[in-house]
């Protein structure tokens, strides 16, 4: 392993989050939050300090190839939470409630968080939705688990908000956005996503709590901020959003080592002398099949 293993400022928790927000310390200091899938990211994202990984169902839509975040399962959830878990050591990591584990019955609805947290190592979870979460996010923190909020332009909404909209922007619907935030808050969540939603009101939000506002296409005024990590790579097949700052073109590197690879096969300069390993010289100058040989060499 190449990457080296640095120890970071700290563990990052709940109580640390919200004593910052009270300190008002968010106004100097964001809060650095991404996404992640697997163990190597979550790995590199951890070691590089940011403060909070998101497994987000929006994996599906990157790394699994469905067309919205509505297919991904529960047991999806699990699997990529606990490749996260594994690489992280100072993140809080928090596990995405996919679509339809929460929207039936609210003791099912516990149930599956409690998974998310007993089986995947989630530290805590995110669901989506403003007032109408009211009694699952009270249960689950009764439950001990710490609840992320999500409004704005919610992913899982697709089908109702007829695509991918930022919200908000009527007075009307502002005034919603304003209650939804307060709701979440006052049933126990310890964190609000504020995603695709005018500047303006995410400003005006992110006052009004004393829970940490994480802003997605929501301007620079929210207590910190959260990227696709695909997005922020350039590493995705469909035009980023405008508030996506791309940071690298991971697709287009990945390609080109792919292609210089493909030609080297190809034409036999791969794998060189160097690459190979050989047969252990016996006193006689003869080679002879060890299978013991080790392939460190
Ligand atoms: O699924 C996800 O990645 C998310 C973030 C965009 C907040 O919900």
């Amino acid at each position: 392993m190449s990457v080296s293993r640095e120890q970071g400022g700290g563990k990052i928790t709940v109580p640390a989050l919200l004593q910052r927000k009270a300190a008002a310390d968010f106004s100097t200091q964001k809060i650095t939050c991404l996404t992640a899938y697997d163990y190597p990211t979550a790995r590199l994202l951890d070691e590089a300090g940011v403060e909070v990984l998101l497994v987000g169902d929006s994996l599906g839509m990157v790394v699994l190839g469905y067309e919205s975040t509505i297919p991904v399962t529960l047991e999806e959830m699990l699997h990529h939470t606990r490749a996260v878990r594994r690489g992280t050591r100072n993140a809080l990591v928090v596990a995405d409630m996919p679509y339809g584990t929460y929207h039936a019955e609210i003791g099912e609805s516990v149930r599956n968080a409690v998974r998310l947290v007993k089986e995947a190592g989630a530290e805590a979870v995110k669901i989506e939705g403003g007032e109408r979460r009211l009694e699952l996010i009270s249960r689950l923190t009764e439950a001990e688990i710490p609840v992320m909020g999500h409004v704005g332009l919610t992913p899982q909404s697709v089908n109702a908000l007829g695509g991918f909209r930022v919200q908000g922007k009527t007075p009307a619907a502002a005034e919603q956005l304003i209650r939804d935030a307060r709701a979440v808050e006052a049933a126990g969540a310890f964190a609000i996503v504020l995603e695709g939603i005018p500047r303006e009101l995410a400003a005006r939000i992110t006052q009004d709590l004393r829970i940490p506002t994480i802003g997605i296409g929501a301007g620079p005024d929210c207590d910190g901020q959260i990227l696709v990590l695909n997005d922020l790579l350039g590493l995705t097949f469909h035009p980023a959003p405008k508030f996506a700052r791309q940071y690298a073109r991971a697709g287009e590197l990945i390609s080109s080592a792919v292609r210089e690879y493909c030609s080297d096969v190809r034409r036999g300069s791969f794998p060189s002398e160097n690459e190979s390993y050989h047969m252990p010289q016996t006193g006689g100058g003869q080679r002879t099949v060890n299978i013991d040989v080790e392939l460190a060499d």
